[in-house]
């Protein structure tokens, strides 16, 4: 059988079919994306940084919205709830004068290592502890994008990409800055037409440094969110270079597996070898916050399966042969189905509820998510002293 170019174009077009077939099924009847979680009380006010019973209080006054389920007394709160309720007791988690937001690349130059998996993770996860968060996805095949709901070549535009901005065409970020289902949580999306930024940056048509486009256009956004995470293709390529010089952080996502492990070694390598003789073209040294490598996808060890066993091998040499607490996250991401279900409904696991979200295999990869994501946050403290402050007085309000 021969196929045409004709036939190829039919391809596609079902494809685009059936994605839109399946989000119509799956999402919400409008065919848009809604965050619904419900936060019980407990989880709200160590949400909002106050008691429950002050919560109560300042609810029953009228001061605050909850949802209120009928026939018994318990309260239920959305998480713009949760928001007005952080804006009138003043625990909103905002920088101090002085303070600088964080720049966080999750990068690492294999692919499918999990890396736009943990950056749509941890931006949901700090936007629900109140940060403000904007997510850039900066790899044409979007899977962040897709992870917000969008089917990246049919819903986004190129010119709702960085594309232009590349280009030379809007002089700053922000016309590609959108709100998400998430309060605090905005997304520059990609698409496939992102891949002519490679192009573009390494042509050099406005006589800049090529890797000084991300750097700039992040500067100017800088001071509208606490903590910006950059999803990077699987490459060392244009865009990826922008990325790291323009981060002020690295995570590192590394499946503990000895392929993976290679050529996560080679990556750093790679990483060294390319910051070198930028440094030497910039004329100043690049430093990074924090380096942090954290195993992803690592099997769970439930009975005495050998891979797994394996696994742990290659995580215990890697940590306590190589790189120490000082260059990798104490918790890992296992490999779960939760995830890949999650996925496939274009959510993450923070958008899941009803009896998914009751098996016990969800209810651990969120845990082992929740953890990595709480590890990344206090690296990110260790920078912001004021914001230390309120997250005490939360522990001190809840005991
Ligand atoms: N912890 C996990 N458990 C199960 N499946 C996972 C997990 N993390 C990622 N996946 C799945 O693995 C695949 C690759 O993940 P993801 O897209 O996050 O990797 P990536 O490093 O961003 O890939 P790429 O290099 O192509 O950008 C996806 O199908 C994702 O759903
Ligand atoms: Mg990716």
């Amino acid at each position: 059988m021969s196929v045409s170019i004709d036939q190829l174009e039919d391809l596609v077009d079902r494809s685009d079919k059936l994605i839109t077939g399946l989000k119509k099924k799956i999402f919400t009847p409008t065919g848009e994306k809604q965050f619904q979680k419900l936060f019980k009380i407990s989880e709200a006010a160590r949400l909002i940084g106050r008691h429950p019973q002050t919560i109560r209080e300042a609810e029953k006054q009228g001061h605050i919205k909850a949802e209120r389920s009928e026939g018994n007394n318990a309260r239920d709160f959305t998480l713009e709830q949760i928001n007005s309720a952080r804006k009138h007791f003043g625990s909103e988690r905002r920088l101090g004068r002085d303070e600088e937001s964080s720049v966080l690349a999750v990068q690492n130059f294999k692919g499918g290592v999990g890396k736009s998996t943990i950056s749509v993770h941890l931006a949901q996860w700090l936007a629900i502890q109140g940060y403000r968060v904007l997510l850039i996805d900066l790899d044409s095949q979007a899977s962040s994008t897709s992870l917000f709901g969008y089917t990246p070549d049919i819903d986004i535009d190129p010119d709702d990409t960085l594309l232009p901005f590349f280009e030379g065409q809007q002089r700053t970020m922000h016309y590609a800055i959108r709100d998400t289902q998430i309060e605090n949580l905005s997304l520059i999306p990609a698409n496939l037409s992102l891949y002519s930024a490679e192009y573009l940056i390494a042509s050099n048509h406005d006589n800049n440094p090529i890797y000084s486009h991300l750097p700039r256009g992040i500067e100017s956004l800088k001071k509208d969110f606490e903590v910006i995470i950059l999803d990077p293709p699987p490459a060392l390529g244009m865009l990826s270079i922008n990325a790291l010089v323009a981060a002020t952080s690295l995570l590192v996502p590394m499946p503990p597996r000895m392929l993976d492990f290679t050529s996560s070694l080679q990556f750093f390598s790679m990483l060294h070898e390319t910051l070198e003789s930028i440094e030497a073209d910039l004329g100043r040294a690049i430093e990074y916050d924090f380096v942090k490598i954290v195993a992803s996808k690592k099997k769970q060890r439930l009975g005495d399966e050998k891979y797994a066993r394996a696994e742990d091998d290659i995580l215990e040499i890697a940590r306590e042969m190589a790189f120490g607490d000082e260059y990798m996250l104490k918790n890992v991401i296992y490999e779960s189905s939760a995830i890949d279900n999650a996925a496939n409904k274009f959510k993450s696991l923070y958008e899941v509820d009803g009896k998914d979200a009751r098996t016990k295999s969800f209810r651990s990869a969120v845990k082992s998510m929740d953890l990595v994501c709480e590890e990344v946050e206090q690296e990110f403290l260790k920078l912001w002293p004021s914001m230390q402050g309120k997250v005490k007085d939360t522990e001190e309000e809840m005991a």
